[in-house]
């Protein structure tokens, strides 16, 4: 089988060598220089320190030093870094990038590109490669309702694939999928480029709907539920705009990880706070103390200024996106009120 490099030992990095190597893959797993630690766990074959899990058998271990042994002769990179280490950690990799037959990636987020124009990561590595004469490999972006600690457990869990080469996302969801690792494939890299950081967004709205119910004793399910199809709506839109399938929200990148992530998770616990009645920036340094990162706090303000930069009146469209944005950053509004407005009544045109 094909030798794949994973770039990024932290949870989810660490947590996708289950599967490949169930698959037959001959699998690397690269540390940057943040994961030095979590590799120490792993290879004294402890649980790796994010998942609890340990590591799956035969997967080879390189320190961030060692990123050229680690790249040399791999069909397959994966990029598994956090998003503010993409750009770094792509430059770094570059030549070994380049010499694969693919680019995957499970790192999700918005860029900044030196301008100040907002994009998704796969516009921010095609730039540096770009920047560099270096041609990529087709790039597959890997979504969809999986939470880490999850799938290093070989635990039932469904993907999808996303290439703007629909045989080449074919291709390799058939030779990674496993009994307990299922995947789907689709020519819509937009598409699920977009669900992704967005439902860290949307995440902190439906903590809200449960941080009501934590202070009241009363539920609010209603309001979550609506917040939940609000928020596929604005997800399915975005999308739309930037040339994607509407339908893909609706499927495992959209639906499918914003349940997900609505169940747990850090952005659900941060807005659960927030419906608790807790400031933003208390409730924020409160996680920060806990060394918990909320991805959508920064992607809240990125996907505002992008979605302002596509203009159009695309703003007006999204409530939910604005709502939560307010509450992240005005101390006096009310959580209930604003998301309730944003949500009710449900937008026929949507
Ligand atoms: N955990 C999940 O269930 C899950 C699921 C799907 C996708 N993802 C995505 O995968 C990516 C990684 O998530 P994770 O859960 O493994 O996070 P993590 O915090 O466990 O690991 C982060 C990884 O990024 C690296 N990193 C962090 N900051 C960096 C910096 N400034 N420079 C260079 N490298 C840096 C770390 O060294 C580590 O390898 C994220 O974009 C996340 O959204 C995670």
């Amino acid at each position: 089988m094909p030798t794949i490099t994973v770039l990024g030992a932290g949870a989810m990095g660490s947590a996708l060598c289950r599967p490949l190597a169930d698959a037959g893959w001959d699998v690397r797993l690269w540390g940057t220089w943040l994961d030095d630690h979590l590799l120490d766990a792993v290879e004294a074959g402890k649980p790796h320190p994010r998942t609890n899990v340990p590591l799956a058998p035969g997967v080879a271990t390189f320190r961030s030093a060692q990123l050229e042994q680690a790249l040399d002769g791999a069909q397959v990179v994966v990029m598994s870094v956090a998003s503010v280490g993409v750009p770094r950690v792509a430059e770094l990799a570059l030549p070994g990038i380049a010499k694969a037959d693919a680019l995957w990636m499970t790192s999700k987020g918005f860029s900044e590109a030196d301008d100040g124009r907002i994009g998704l990561l796969p516009e921010a590595i095609r730039s540096i490669a770009a920047a560099k004469g270096v041609t990529l490999p087709p790039l597959v972006a890997i979504a969809g309702p999986v939470k880490a600690n999850e799938c290093a457990q070989a635990l039932p869990t469904a993907t999808i694939f996303g290439c703007r080469d629909g045989e080449v996302s074919r291709s390799y969801a058939a030779q990674a999928a496993t009994a307990n690792y299922a995947i789907a494939h689709t020519d819509d890299e937009t598409g699920v480029e977009v669900c992704a950081p967005m439902k860290n967004v949307y995440a902190i709205a439906l903590g809200v709907a449960d941080g009501l119910e934590e202070k009241t004793g009363v539920p609010h399910h209603n309001l979550k539920a609506a917040a939940f199809a609000q928020a596929i709506a604005e997800m399915s839109l975005l999308g739309a705009q930037l040339g994607a399938d509407p339908a893909t929200a609706y499927g495992l990148p959209g639906v499918g990880d914003l349940e997900v992530t609505g169940l747990s998770g850090r952005n659900k616990v941060y807005g659960v706070r927030l419906g608790r009645g807790e400031q933003p920036q208390e409730a924020l340094a409160e996680m920060d103390r806990l060394e918990q990162t909320v991805e959508g706090v920064p992607a809240t303000a990125l996907a505002v200024r992008f979605v302002e930069q596509i203009g159009g009146g695309l703003a007006e469209r999204m409530p939910l996106l604005a709502a939560v944005n307010r509450l992240l950053n005005d101390a006096g509004v009310d959580p209930m009120t604003e998301v309730a407005r944003a949500v009710l009544p449900v937008k026929p045109t949507l």
